[in-house]
């Protein structure tokens, strides 16, 4: 690309003003096929109008978030949640991703104790004291995606059920800490899945966290395992989603053979996540959607 054309991010400065030095430090790291290095693609890296929406996005769903949080209780079920949440999100100018995504047929997914994600709200699922459950929100507003999830605990939850909401919260608070400009996807899984199994806690590989922004589900598939230095460059601009699950017991999950979506444990013990959208800055990571 030459010097005074416009710069392939969309900004619309000139190459030169833009990211001429970011291809040039880019050119000069050479990428171990052999330990899975990977140069990111221009079309993952977002422009600051880009980064704007997404924050703007990410402000949205972290409200329906909140929304779901005074709500949610002993005696409420699941369905009476995915409607505030879709309301919160709709009357602030949004739409759920998730509604109609792939034939997703509610607004938010809401997946309690075994249920490792995409459990699908129902007037018949009715939380109960020492649940545990997870809320999971994607936004989509002017065309932009942000994605999080929380746990709540229902009431007094076990000792147990407690630590892993706990641990699985330091599990991605250790990942997004591993993230950062010119550091590697290898460093994140590294930290989240450490954590978790010096802990004597099981990972969830079969699932993953991804980019995210200009759609749902963007290069690169983040794992939550993985040796640092490996996998993609993590570059200024990048957009992903850091959303480890974490199991009790064995990591190994299923899927509902009837709904096609419920994904639980295989041994039926307890499962946790969170999720944040997080973007790689110039200097860390700035958090996008919580
Ligand atoms: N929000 C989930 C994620 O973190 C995806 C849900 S897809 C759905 O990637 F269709 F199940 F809603
Ligand atoms: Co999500
Ligand atoms: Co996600």
């Amino acid at each position: 690309m030459n010097r005074n054309e416009l710069c392939w991010c969309g900004s619309g400065k000139k190459y030169k003003h833009c990211h001429l030095a970011f291809d040039a430090r880019l050119d000069e790291i050479r990428f171990d096929f052999f330990k899975g290095q990977v140069r990111p693609p221009h079309k993952i890296i977002n422009n600051a109008e880009d980064i704007e929406a997404i924050r703007r996005a990410g402000v949205v769903n972290g409200g329906a978030l909140d929304r779901v949080a005074e709500m949610i209780g002993p005696g409420v079920d699941t369905a009476t949640l995915d409607r505030a949440a879709d309301d919160y999100i709709t009357s602030h100018g949004g739409v759920s991703a998730c509604l109609d995504y792939e034939g997703y047929p509610k607004s938010v997914c809401i997946s309690i104790n075994d249920v490792v994600c995409h459990g699908i709200p129902s007037p018949d699922t009715i939380l109960r004291e020492g649940d545990i459950v997870n809320v999971d929100i994607t936004t989509i507003l002017d065309g932009y995606f942000a994605d999080a999830s929380r746990m709540f605990m229902i009431g007094e939850v076990s000792p147990a059920a407690r630590r892993l909401v706990e641990l699985t919260k330091e599990c991605m608070e250790l990942g997004i800490a591993a993230a950062g400009p010119w550091r590697w996807l290898g460093d994140i899984g590294d930290a989240c899945g450490s954590h978790a199994k010096k802990n004597g806690y099981s990972v969830v590989t079969a699932l993953g966290g991804h980019g995210v922004g200009k759609a749902f589900h963007l290069e690169p598939f983040v794992p939550h395992v993985g040796k640092p230095g490996t996998g993609m460059l993590l570059v200024p601009g990048m957009v992903l989603t850091v959303e480890p699950m974490i199991n009790e017991g064995t990591h190994k999950v299923t899927t509902d053979p009837v709904d096609g979506w419920t994904v639980r444990t295989k041994d039926h013990r307890l499962s946790a996540q969170w999720e944040k959208t997080i973007l790689i800055t110039e200097t860390g990571t700035e958090v996008l959607a919580s």
